[in-house]
């Protein structure tokens, strides 16, 4: 681990902060509450007095995100050679706007992105918001997880073949079930053929801090990546990191795009936490996702030892299966399949009578995510209350329902993103709808993976998951009506 800071020494954003405070008497500007004195009685007692103090702005002289030259710029650096760039962002709009300035630097209007079908709904936007033509990998078909997961890097060879237009690669990898794709061929490949390759790692900030997990995807090769600190790094939600090293992709591209995308207030909040979780995983960040792992593996054991009956949690030997090139092992996925209806249903349980949330449910799984937040009690305070949920559960003979979320057939694409989304709309009864162009993205989430982009037609095939993930539980995101009643649609003769 690269030793970033003299030991002992301080985040240098929070040295900055106490200076900047220090070197004023009295704010005449900006933030009102004015370090707190004019805060409501009601945010001081919910956030502190320390959250008020620390939200300061360049007013008061400290270093302004958007053209950053001192204490941001030396924290930023850090960041990068943390975690293996050449240049890092702090982001204060979450790994959504890394992944919108990232493709919007990579790809212009009419240009092709070729780009995983199973990418969060921040990539479509950024797609639509680019006026890029995608051309998407397909997930591969796990029948043994009975799921689809994933890319082939034989399928990104073929496509690059088959396509010289592609203008840029976008994949995501680790899933939400913390799966890795296979990244460094994918790297390999791409570079072979000087096209840049993006990589959303939001779910892998860690990766660069312990040998134990998958390379990280900068090491592997990747031009960009976009890192989610908040997801499992221990910095505020919303903050986020953006990475970039080579010359295929124009830093100066994406320093202007986030200059237009961000707020032009960047919350100090955001960014001291950004750097003081990096200051912290650089000196203690090794031993930290040791303990982490640890207690992931006693989850994992834990459950084995139990004999819970019903319950199984996927380890090292799904690795080699269709779309699973490596797992993070601090991504704890339990099977409820055979014991409860559906996932959706075994979380609602958990919730409901043990006050547990996993981080994300589907028709058959849980996933629990295990960071160095955890403890021994919190993992097995977990394991009692999955032993509870087993005997709740029924024996279920019947086979899965669906074998997938995701219809297997992308949805045929009629319009680009930014065409289906920018059309003339109307909404229509859901079961009219078939055949029509979406004018609106169909998100259950979490994952956050759209069922359907606007632009593409509406299939029966799509119409019954969605119908089927509603009726599980799970909360549907893009589409303005949450229901699921009607559909907004192109309308015809625009
Ligand atoms: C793979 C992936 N990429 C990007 C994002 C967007 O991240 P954020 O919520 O930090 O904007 C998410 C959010 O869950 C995600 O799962």
């Amino acid at each position: 681990m690269p030793e970033l800071t003299p030991p002992g020494a301080e985040p240098i954003l929070v040295e900055h902060l106490r200076a900047i405070r220090a070197a004023e008497q009295a704010s005449f500007h900006m933030p009102g509450h004015k370090g707190g004195a004019g805060a409501p009685p009601a945010g001081l007692e919910a956030l502190g007095a320390a959250a008020y103090a620390a939200d300061v702005s360049e007013l008061a002289g400290f270093d302004y995100l958007h053209g950053a030259s001192s204490a941001i710029a030396i924290a930023q650096s850090r960041a990068a050679r943390l975690l293996g760039a050449s240049r890092s962002w702090f982001l204060v709009n979450g790994a959504t706007i890394a992944n919108i300035a990232a493709i919007g630097a990579a790809v212009g209007d009419g240009e092709t992105i070729l780009v995983a079908r199973g990418s969060h709904r921040s990539v479509y936007a950024a797609i639509a918001l680019s006026g890029a033509r995608p051309v998407y990998l397909p997930p591969l078909r796990n029948d043994r997880l009975d799921g689809l997961f994933g890319v082939e890097a034989e399928e990104v060879e073929a496509a690059l073949a088959r396509n010289r237009q592609i203008h840029a690669i976008h994949v995501t990898s680790p899933s939400y079930y913390g799966f890795t794709g296979p990244i460094a061929e994918i790297a390999q490949i791409a570079a072979a053929q000087g096209v840049p390759l993006i990589v959303d790692e939001a779910h892998g900030t860690h990766f660069a801090l312990h040998p134990a997990f998958p390379r990280p995807a900068l090491a592997c090769g990747a031009d960009v990546v976009v890192h989610s600190p908040h997801k499992t790094l221990g910095s505020l939600t919303q903050s986020s990191l953006l990475h970039h090293q080579g010359h295929l992709i124009e830093a100066a591209r994406i320093d202007s795009l986030l200059q237009m995308l961000q707020s032009s207030s960047p919350s100090a909040l955001l960014l001291l936490s950004l750097d003081v979780a990096l200051h912290d995983m650089a000196q203690h960040g090794r031993e930290r996702w040791s303990t982490a792992l640890e207690l992931a593996a006693r989850a994992r054991t834990g459950l084995l030892e139990r004999g819970i009956p019903g319950l199984s949690a996927y380890g090292e030997e799904i690795v080699g299966t269709p779309g699973i090139s490596g797992i993070d092992p601090t991504k704890f996925v339990v099977d409820v399949h055979g014991r409860w209806e559906t996932g959706h249903a075994a979380a609602r349980w958990l919730r409901e009578h043990r006050r547990i949330n996993p981080e994300f449910a589907d028709l058959r799984r849980l996933v629990f995510s295990i960071t160095p937040g955890d403890s021994p009690e919190t993992v097995d305070f977990l394991l009692d209350a999955l032993a509870a949920l087993a005997e709740a559960g029924d024996e279920i003979v019947e086979e899965s329902r669906i074998a997938s979320l995701w219809p297997e057939e992308i949805p045929e694409m009629a319009m680009t993103p930014r065409e289906g989304s920018g059309y003339a709309s109307m909404q229509v009864a859901t079961a009219d709808a078939v055949g029509r162009i979406a004018a609106e993205m169909i998100v259950p989430y979490p994952p956050g993976i759209p069922l359907l982009v606007a632009g593409e037609l509406i299939s029966e095939e799509v119409v019954e998951s969605m119908a089927q993930l509603l009726e599980a539980g799970c909360r549907m995101v893009g589409i303005s009506d949450p229901s699921g009643a009607t559909l907004r649609c192109c309308v015809d003769d625009w």
